[in-house]
């Protein structure tokens, strides 16, 4: 390799004095072609073939070598990704930004009807129930309580005569239980009744360079969620500077369809102390989101649901649904989500478990009003938590949506282009030992590549994986899943069967 790039130096060198010879005789010509242009007869045809043959070798020269020369630095893919992210062109938006990391946001009631009445009279969540079909048959058996088996099974509240009939997946007497939440651990599930009004669901991301994901997110959520709270820092976690790449995006329109639920958090500072422990600087990002975006929502209440998340942790749209159209579930509850690395295709075992949500008056009441600590798992030795359970005259157990069997969302982890992986190694934070981002051997594209092909780590491991199918349920979100030619790289191993050059 380093012979090669020497030699390929010395041609280089010797190509430039040609090329600065052939340009000084050029330009001695040109004198000459000029006058023979002047000429009143010019030979045009020797002015073609005289200019063609000085411009065209040279160039080629220029490019071969400019070509080299870019390979033995950084990829092309890689500079063409630089300039997406702004760092050499384009001009900051930090200019554009205007009032945008200040303004606050009106929370509204969500109008929207998720429940229908029937024609027999029963009052049944939409998405969740045949409704066709049970308007066109005589459902005489069904509709009578205790009759139905399985899916259809009552979940307590006698008083609905009439039964609405669940579509495959939901489940209780409104069909408004996914099949997420009807086998969680949630131990009130006979006392779920739908809300008049639904409470207003607040998610908050920080995001770096998570972009696919973050379409992912706001298609698969936009349903159930009133606000996203997006922070962005123009520091690194490793406290370097960072382009406002997720902020230009949002200023040219490439989330118009969502905007309106977006509330832009900036993070224009670095804390103490982040640069020695990079966990101070993980931390204070959710610490900042979460004070920051919150004292900037009007008009929320306190039974409205906060849910905090990385932003590779996608939860699956029915179970923030749920949150938000009924009572009944208990605090502060954690979400399974489906594992796995590079993409949806190097699925892992288990699940990853984490504390995301509560109700915004438990985020102040208990957790300070501070993000980071609700996703610890120690809220029951919180200062606030016995009065907190005392006040609410509620008994509080922790409760997951989801199960190990049943995935109620996605943690897709370093699931970038392997440029992208590159980005993430070297803007990770001083703490997540080792810094695999400090050694150049593991930024190689060729090295992340393989990786990805074999499902290794960093640290020269590679893992058992359960076999994975894309026709499962819960592979991966359906915005990724329907647009498999934009997202193939997540879907499927992009370099499975493919042998490695160099
Ligand atoms: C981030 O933005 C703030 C406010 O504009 C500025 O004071 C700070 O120097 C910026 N930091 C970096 C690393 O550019
Ligand atoms: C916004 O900018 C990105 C990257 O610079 C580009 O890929 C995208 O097409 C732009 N979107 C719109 C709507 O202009
Ligand atoms: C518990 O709640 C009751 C009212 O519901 C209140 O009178 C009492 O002071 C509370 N106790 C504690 C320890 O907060």
């Amino acid at each position: 390799m380093k012979m090669r790039r020497h030699r390929v130096f010395l041609l280089c060198t010797v190509g430039l004095c040609v090329i600065s010879f052939l340009h000084y005789y050029k330009a001695l010509h040109y004198v000459s072609l000029l006058r023979e242009l002047s000429a009143p007869y010019p030979n045009i045809k020797s002015f073609i073939m005289v200019s063609g043959f000085f411009w065209r070798w040279p160039t080629s020269l220029i490019l071969f070598c400019q070509k080299q020369s870019d390979n033995s630095h950084v990829e092309p893919n890689l500079q063409k990704l630089r300039e997406q992210l702004g760092k050499e062109k384009l001009p900051d938006p930090i200019k554009s930004m205007g009032d945008l990391h200040t303004r606050s946001y009106q929370l509204q009631d969500d109008k929207t009807s998720y429940f229908v009445r029937t024609s027999r009279g029963a009052y049944c969540f939409r998405q969740g129930t045949e409704i066709k079909e049970s308007s066109r048959k005589p459902l005489g058996l069904q509709q009578q309580p205790g009759k139905t088996k399985g899916k259809g099974q009552p979940l307590g509240s006698g008083k609905q005569l009439v039964k609405c009939v669940c579509r495959p997946g939901w489940h209780g007497p409104y069909c408004g239980v996914p099949t997420m939440v009807y086998h969680s651990n949630l131990p009130t599930k006979e006392r779920l009744t739908p809300r008049k009004t639904p409470r207003r669901v607040i998610n908050a991301i920080n995001i770096n360079h998570e972009f696919d994901l973050l379409h992912t997110r706001f298609h698969e959520l936009s349903q159930a969620v009133d606000l996203f709270l997006v922070c962005e820092s123009n520091f690194t976690a490793y406290g370097e500077k960072r382009p406002l790449s997720f902020l230009r995006l949002l200023l040219n329109g490439t989330y118009d369809y969502v905007r309106h639920k977006i509330l832009y958090v900036f993070l224009d500072h670095f804390p103490d102390g982040g640069r020695q422990d990079g966990w101070i600087a993980d931390d204070y990002l959710r610490t900042f989101l979460t004070r920051n975006g919150l004292s900037r929502v009007k008009g929320a209440r306190s039974d409205d649901v906060f849910v905090i998340n990385d932003a590779d942790e996608i939860p699956a749209q029915e179970g923030l649904l749920f949150l938000k159209l009924f009572d009944g579930w208990t605090e502060p509850f954690a979400i399974h989500m489906r594992k796995s690395l590079y993409g949806f295709f190097w699925k892992q075992f288990g699940t990853l478990e984490v504390v995301s949500g509560c109700t915004l008056r438990m985020l102040r009441d208990v957790y300070d009003g501070d993000g980071i600590k609700l996703r610890r798992r120690e809220y029951y030795t919180m200062p606030g938590f016995r009065k907190y359970e005392n006040d609410t005259g509620h008994i509080l157990v922790q409760w997951s949506v989801g199960s190990p069997f049943h995935f109620a969302g996605w943690h897709c982890s370093w699931c970038f282009t392997p440029e992208g992986i590159y980005f993430k190694l070297v803007s990770a934070q001083n703490g997540d030992f080792p810094r695999w981002g400090d050694y150049e051997d593991k930024r190689d594209l060729n090295y992340i590549r393989e990786l990805i092909r074999t499902g290794g780590w960093f640290d020269g491991s590679v893992q058992e994986y359960p076999p994975a199918d894309p026709k499962e349920h819960m592979f991966a979100p359906k915005y990724i899943m329907e647009n498999h030619k934009r997202y193939h790289y997540l879907l499927e191993n992009p370099y499975k069967n493919k042998v490695q050059n160099e």
